[in-house]
């Protein structure tokens, strides 16, 4: 498998969760409260599931790889990936400080939660794109087969020591079960 399609894989499993979050946010809406539990298991999945393991590989290995290959990070392609990581990494930190006051029905904690949920929904959807569509083909056509054996190795070395064991476990079993009679497609 070439790194990109396992990269391209895990969009999949990531995509579905934030239409779990999107429902979560509307249900929070129509009962004026919000399900804490599933907000915080949403938000854990994509603390160590879409940031720790997937872009933990895009900016451990890939981008570094792709830059080796003549790709400038500094106002290139993979610098504007970084800063979109970045601006996720705020939105899931605001979601997570008023997850306990949306919890009791504050009104104000409801809406920040829905805002931050749909507008980092919006941004992960959109950067997705712009990887599989974009990023991923120019890693594929500057790699050789031998560099792109490498990167995977790279991929399965980063999961098995440089990121905790058992992360990606732990994110696909939050992913099954946010997914999981939702009414959307469920990660299995
Ligand atoms: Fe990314
Ligand atoms: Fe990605």
């Amino acid at each position: 498998m070439r790194p990109t399609e396992i990269l391209m894989d895990e969009h999949r499993v990531i995509e579905r969760v934030l239409d779990a979050l999107i429902d979560i946010a509307t249900e929070a809406q129509r009962q004026q409260r919000l399900d804490a539990q599933a907000a915080g298991d949403a938000l854990e999945f994509f603390r160590i599931f879409a940031d720790t393991v997937h872009h933990g590989k895009e900016e451990a290995h890939l981008f570094p790889a792709m830059e080796a290959k003549g790709f400038p990070r500094q106002g290139g392609p993979t610098g504007v990936m970084m800063m979109e990581h970045e601006e996720g990494r705020g939105h899931v930190r605001a979601m997570a400080e008023v997850i306990s006051a949306a919890a009791q029905g504050d009104p104000q904690a409801l809406q920040r939660f829905r805002d931050h949920a749909f507008h980092f929904a919006q941004l992960l959807r959109a950067h997705i794109q712009k990887e599989d569509q974009c990023l991923f083909s120019m890693a594929d056509e500057s790699f050789n087969a031998e560099e792109q054996r490498r990167l995977t190795e790279a991929f399965e070395r980063a999961e098995s020591v440089e990121i905790e064991a058992g992360l990606r476990e732990r994110g696909l079993a939050l992913a099954a079960a946010l997914t999981t009679g939702r009414g959307t497609v469920p990660v299995r």
